[in-house]
């Protein structure tokens, strides 16, 4: 099993490589944000929870989506791989999914972190929030909240899992197809 974890602040193209390395590789795309996204959608109690968090930029509480990857681990036994998008944001999230995976004899190949200027980040998110629906996505304010807590909360986790050696830079400003090729062959390095 090889497990990546696809790190980066807000609107760094997550979302956009996690949907052609998943095609290559064949892993589980293990979206929190996509999930919660879910969860809002049908209603649920901690959808409508998640949702006042989400629509002011701060991150939802570690147990919620803890729970919610503990769950989705759990139903995805025969996976070749877990591509991690959006989690872990917080070095107490680290340490649950080191956990939980140690638990499946299993843990995280390696971090791709994608290096996006603020400008860039700002720039992408106020374009896609034209046509998205995405609530978060509409406000400079709160995309600009969002980076800030990236910032506070989550640049963290690529000091953890540093000191285990496993974090690689990824330019990620270029055309989708240069940074897939950059993380292509950053995988392909780590499964020969
Ligand atoms: P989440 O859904 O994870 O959103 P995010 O991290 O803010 O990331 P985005 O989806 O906005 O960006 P992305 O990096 O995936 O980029 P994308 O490919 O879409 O989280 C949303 C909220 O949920 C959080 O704020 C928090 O409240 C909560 N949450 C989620 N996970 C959580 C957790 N673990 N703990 C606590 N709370 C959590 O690209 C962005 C745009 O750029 C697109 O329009 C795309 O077409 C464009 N683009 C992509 N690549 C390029 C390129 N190379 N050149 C030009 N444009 C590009």
């Amino acid at each position: 099993m090889f497990n990546i974890i696809l790190f980066g602040p807000p609107g760094s193209g997550k979302g956009t490589q996690s949907e052609k390395l998943i095609a290559t590789y064949g892993l589980k795309h293990l979206s929190t944000g996509d999930l919660l996204r879910s969860e809002i959608a049908a209603r649920t109690p901690l959808g409508l929870e998640a949702k006042n968090i989400m629509d002011r930029g701060e991150l939802v509480p570690d147990e919620v989506v803890v729970g919610m990857i503990s769950s989705a681990l759990d139903a995805n036994p025969q996976a070749k791989g877990f591509l991690f998008d959006g989690f872990p944001r917080t070095e107490a999230q680290s340490e649950a999914l080191d956990k939980l995976l140690r638990l499946k004899n299993t843990e995280i190949g390696v971090v791709l972190a994608l290096d996006v200027s603020e400008e860039e980040l700002v720039k992408r998110l106020l374009n896609r929030g034209l046509t998205s629906g995405r609530s978060d996505d509409t406000n400079e304010s709160v995309i600009r909240a969002r980076i800030t807590e990236y910032k506070k909360k989550t640049t963290v986790v690529a000091d953890y899992y540093q000191q285990f050696d496993k974090v690689v830079i990824v330019a990620g400003e270029g055309t989708v197809e240069e940074i897939f090729s950059a993380l292509c062959s950053e995988i392909d390095k780590r499964l020969s």
